[in-house]
């Protein structure tokens, strides 16, 4: 019997009524600290999802069309390298860049499965969906769950996996945070596995801030949309065009941090912690920092979590890195 689409596919979710309560805990944790904040995984409910895919569109926001250069440039050699019969990638998203990767695994002849990881259930879905239609043969094993929790979920490996991290995701960790992921993600991974690894790097604060600060208004939605999220989820009243979206580059600790200012003195209740939340004219709220990396940094943080730099890919501008780590 042909095997139909939907059998190519497999999604298991690992978040239920728990992380609800990881939402509250966030919450009244970030809410109450002296310098209110917010982890950045919050950011991307259904309709966030939609507003980062806008942001990778912005002439402003280099990013996602660098790296995109890099892994066309890179893939066949990346492929060759590795091995790789199977691609997991963390914090897939609309897994768009992912088709190069695909596309140079099935040139070779090796692809066999796709596992997505993602708390975004929709656009895990819809990503697993047009990809299983787009390369016959692919079975997409899908993990709708927390990169920093989930990662025991993984389905058994079938030979040789290229773990992908990309979109500068990693550097939304503070540098504690981020060495102690990598380092559990090293434990995951078979010695045969590799670690593709994209990290965006220091350049021109100007550069940087525009980014993060473009003349549409996107980002300033995105990060607003944290707020409608915490108002649907917690039954929070944030009274959200009260709030403005701050965006700077900290020249010394080298990331940048993504803030939400109350314009004005606000007072908030969050019902369901039964919590009452005072901003002061001007305060802010952190929701995001976005770490750049130098080549010794992003070396050093591998290392410390036992892998070792065995590629470091680049473009011709030297905006956004690429890296290829493994164990051996
Ligand atoms: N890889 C894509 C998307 C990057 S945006 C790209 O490069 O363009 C970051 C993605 O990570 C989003 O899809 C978001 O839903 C997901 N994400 C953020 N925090 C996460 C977490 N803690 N666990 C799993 N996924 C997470
Ligand atoms: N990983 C992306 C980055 O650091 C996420 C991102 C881009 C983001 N723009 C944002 C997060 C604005 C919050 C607000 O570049």
């Amino acid at each position: 019997m042909e095997p139909s689409l939907e059998s190519a596919v497999e999604v298991r979710s690992y978040l239920g009524p728990a992380d609800e309560r990881t939402l509250a805990e966030d919450v009244l944790d970030g809410l109450t600290r002296p310098l209110k904040e917010l982890p950045p995984k919050h950011l991307y409910d259904a309709r966030g999802s939609e507003l980062f895919d806008a942001i990778c569109e912005l002439p402003e926001y280099y990013q996602t069309r660098t790296e995109r250069l890099i892994l066309r440039t890179e893939a066949d050699a990346i492929v060759a390298r590795t091995g790789a019969v199977e691609l997991v990638e963390l914090g897939s998203g609309s897994a768009d860049k992912t088709r190069v990767l695909l596309d140079a695994m099935n040139h070779a002849g090796t692809l066999r499965r796709y596992v997505p990881v993602d708390v975004s259930e929709t656009t895990l879905r819809a990503a697993a969906a047009t990809l299983v239609g787009d390369y016959p043969g692919l079975s997409v094993h899908g993990v709708v769950g927390d990169f920093e929790r989930h990662l025991g979920h993984l389905p058994e490996p079938l030979h040789r996996r290229l773990f992908a991290f990309l979109g500068g995701t990693i550097g939304n960790f503070p540098p504690g945070s981020r060495r102690r992921f990598l380092r559990r993600l090293r434990k995951v991974m078979s010695p045969d596995d590799h670690l593709l690894l994209g990290t965006d790097l220091v350049k021109d604060p100007q550069v940087l801030e525009a980014a993060y600060n473009d003349s549409a208004g996107v980002t300033a939605r995105f990060n607003l949309n944290v707020l409608h999220v915490l108002n649907r989820e917690l039954g929070a009243n944030f009274d959200v065009d009260r709030f403005e979206h701050v965006a700077f580059f900290d020249r010394k600790r080298e990331w940048i941090e993504m803030r939400l200012r109350a314009t004005e003195q606000q007072h908030v209740r969050v019902q369901a912690l039964e919590l009452d939340v005072d901003f002061a004219p001007r305060e802010e709220l952190r929701t995001e920092i976005s770490a750049k990396f130098t080549p010794e940094r992003l070396r050093e943080d591998l290392r410390a979590a036992g892998l070792r730099l065995t590629e470091l890919y680049t473009d011709p501008d030297e905006l956004f890195a690429v890296s290829l780590s493994g164990q051996g």
